[in-house]
C-alpha cells in the first residue's frame, strides 16, 4: 500500500499541523500491525494476509515515517525554537527530548526492519526471533505513546499559539516538497 499525505480525504498542506497529527495515527496504526502479525504468526507460516500486512507496515516506517521526523526536525521545531515566545522557550527542553526519542526510535526500527524483511524471505517467524522482536516493539509502543501525546497535547498547540499563519505555512510547503522530490 503506497502511504500518501495531503489528498483530498484528509487536511492539506495548509494544515500542516493537522497533517503531522494524522501521520501519528498512521504510526500507532502500522505498529498494532505488527505487533498483531508478530504475536499471531509466530513460529508459523504466514498467512497471505499476514505477510501483506507485514509487508505494509514495514514499508511505511521504512519509507514515509522518516519524512514525518523530517517535518518536525527540520520544519516544525527550529521555528519552534526561534520563536520568540516564553513558552516556545519553555518547549526547548521538550523538544530536545523528541529529538532524543526520535534517534531511540530509528535504533529500534533499523532491526526490526531487517529482521522483517528476513522474515518475509523465509515466510515464517521463528519464536525465538519472535520473542525478541515483540521486545523491540513494547519499547517502541511505549516510546510512541508517550511520545505522541507530547506532540500532540503540547508541541503542535504551542505551535499553533506561537507561530504566525506565514510560518505555519512555510511548514506545510516545506512538508509538500519534501514528498514531491525537491528536498
Ligand atoms: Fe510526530
Ligand atoms: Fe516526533
Amino acid at each position: 500500500m503506497h502511504v500518501q499525505i495531503g489528498t483530498s480525504a484528509q487536511a492539506s498542506f495548509e494544515q500542516p499541523l493537522q497533517l503531522l497529527m494524522d501521520c501519528h495515527r498512521r504510526i500507532e496504526h502500522f505498529l498494532e500491525v505488527l505487533v498483531r502479525v508478530v504475536h499471531e504468526a509466530s513460529g508459523e507460516e504466514f498467512s497471505y494476509e499476514q505477510r501483506r500486512a507485514l509487508e505494509t507496515a514495514l514499508t511505511y516506517f521504512r519509507d514515509a515515517a522518516p519524512r514525518h521526523t523530517q517535518d518536525e526536525e527540520q520544519s516544525l521545531f527550529p521555528r519552534l525554537r526561534q520563536s520568540a515566545g516564553t513558552e516556545a522557550i519553555e518547549a526547548f527542553e521538550l523538544m530536545d527530548a523528541l529529538e532524543a526519542d526520535h534517534a531511540r526510535a530509528d535504533s529500534l526500527h533499523r532491526p526490526i526492519d531487517s529482521r522483517g524483511i528476513e522474515w518475509l524471505r523465509c515466510g515464517e517467524i521463528s519464536p525465538g526471533q519472535g520473542a525478541e522482536m515483540q521486545l523491540w516493539l513494547e519499547e517502541l509502543q511505549g516510546l510512541y505513546q508517550r511520545h505522541l501525546q507530547i506532540e500532540d497535547g503540547e508541541i503542535f498547540p504551542l505551535a499553533g499559539r506561537t507561530l504566525t499563519p506565514e510560518e505555519i505555512r512555510a511548514v506545510g510547503v516545506e512538508m509538500k516538497a519534501r514528498r514531491s522530490g525537491i528536498f
